[in-house]
């Protein structure tokens, strides 16, 4: 069934906007019709480049009844205020991740979604991505047995990359976890069937310049009898894409001699000059997002199952059976992302919701806090708001 362009607005144009653009700017089933930003710079290129409105604050934009859903990509902790105020004006909702940062912020926005009677998703996220999505279906298959273990591992220039000074500092959403650990999380969650049961974790925090968690290491048992173990380092040395066929975190081939130019661009720059380069990489300032050339990835990932071992690369899943070794594709969508606008049609004319609810967010969440928990008490940390992959029914 074909149905009519979701009509989406956007709350904030920063970096995470840009990086939805390819996606905006190729996929038919979405018509970018409002925004609102506080920098008029970049809400007038919004109307230069999609027509529509630009407002300068969320309860216009929340207001606005030409709009079905808004896509909320302000830093995160203000989406608990901000899903609030859309939900208010009673339009579905994607969220950027993490969630929140507080679990109490979270309550909030799972109580404000239900009360409004609108669909939260918790997107993007690497768990979207379509070689994840194929490796559930092998998995649902049935041919290989059950997920036994799920070892998932990343190593990037994360701590690195430019920043606004609260981007390091835990308290606020700062640090590996919220921003990245969340990913990884998410990920291993839909493939160990959602309910964590405990958690035992490590984290570092290395760089005095930057003193907030750059690395960590976790432990996480799921009932149904699988566990995971999940490694991230943002300490911007060792390149685990060098394992993925060169291909970054965002589909994009990797040039070696690029080596070391995060730590490069942030020499001798002082938080203020650090916040203005982050700004230089967002929308209306003339950069352009990296076109994707391959499917996104979040690192390495190796599923043992009972009778093959599956490996997750952004052009598919490899399968390592008990004889026979094959590699099952995953084509590159010309509007990246697909997965995530299926999930925005699918609540806005289906009333339908993918697994990345607020809900499952809050859960995924959870565990962000349950690693900072262990690591700083150096015990396992038991986990009480997980949710399973749910059917439609039990979800609301
Ligand atoms: N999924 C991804 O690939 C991805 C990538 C980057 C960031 N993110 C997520 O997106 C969110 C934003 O991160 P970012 O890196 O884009 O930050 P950013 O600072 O680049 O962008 C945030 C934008 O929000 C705007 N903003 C601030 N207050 C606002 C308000 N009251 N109303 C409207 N706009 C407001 C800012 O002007 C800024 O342009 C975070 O939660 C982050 O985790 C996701």
């Amino acid at each position: 069934m074909t149905y009519r362009p979701v009509r989406l607005g956007v709350l904030g144009l920063g970096r995470a906007f840009m990086l939805m653009l390819p996606t905006f700017r190729n996929d038919e089933r979405v018509r970018l019709v409002a925004a609102a930003a506080p920098r008029a710079e970049s809400r007038d290129a919004f109307v230069a480049e999609f027509g529509g409105r630009a407002y300068g604050t969320v309860e216009e934009l929340a207001a606005d009844p030409e709009i079905d859903a808004v896509y909320i990509a302000t830093p995160h902790q203000m989406h608990a205020d901000h899903v609030e105020a859309v939900a208010a004006g009673g339009k579905h909702i994607l969220v950027d991740k993490p969630l929140a940062v507080t679990l109490d912020d979270a309550d909030r926005m799972v109580a404000a979604a239900d009360a409004a009677g609108v669909r939260l998703i918790v997107g993007p996220s690497h768990s979207f991505d379509p070689p994840v999505g194929l490796a559930r279906q092998i998995i649902a298959a049935g041919d290989y047995g059950k997920v036994r273990m799920v070892q998932a591992f990343n190593y990037t220039d994360f701590l690195y990359r430019p920043r606004r000074p609260e981007e390091l500092r835990t308290e606020e959403g700062g640090g590996v976890l919220f921003s990245q650990g969340v990913h990884q999380i998410d990920i291993v969650r839909l493939l160990c069937g959602g309910r964590a049961r405990s958690v035992y974790a490590m984290t570092g925090a290395w760089d005095p310049e930057r003193p907030t968690e750059g690395a960590y290491t976790a432990i996480l048992d799921f009932e149904g009898g699988s566990f995971a173990n999940l490694t991230y380092s943002g300490y911007a040395h060792f390149d685990s894409d060098i394992w993925m066929d060169d291909v970054s975190e965002l589909g994009g081939c990797k040039d070696p001699a690029s080596y070391g130019v995060a730590r490069r661009a942030l020499c001798d720059l002082d938080p203020e000059a650090e916040a203005q380069l982050k700004q230089t990489r967002t929308y209306g300032t003339g950069a352009e997002p990296p076109r994707p050339e391959a499917n996104e990835h979040f690192g390495p990932i190796i599923i043992s199952c009972d009778r093959a071992d599956l490996r997750l690369m952004p052009g598919g899943v490899e399968v390592f059976g008990d004889e026979t070794r094959s590699f099952i594709k995953s084509p590159l969508d010309p509007a990246p992302r697909k997965p995530v606008i299926d999930a925005l049609v699918d609540a806005v004319h289906r009333d339908r919701a993918p697994v990345q609810t607020a809900r499952w967010g809050r859960a995924s969440l959870e565990v962000c806090h349950a690693i900072l928990s262990s690591a700083a008490r150096r015990k396992p940390v038991t986990l009480t708001r997980q949710t399973g992959i749910e059917t439609e029914e039990t979800q609301l």
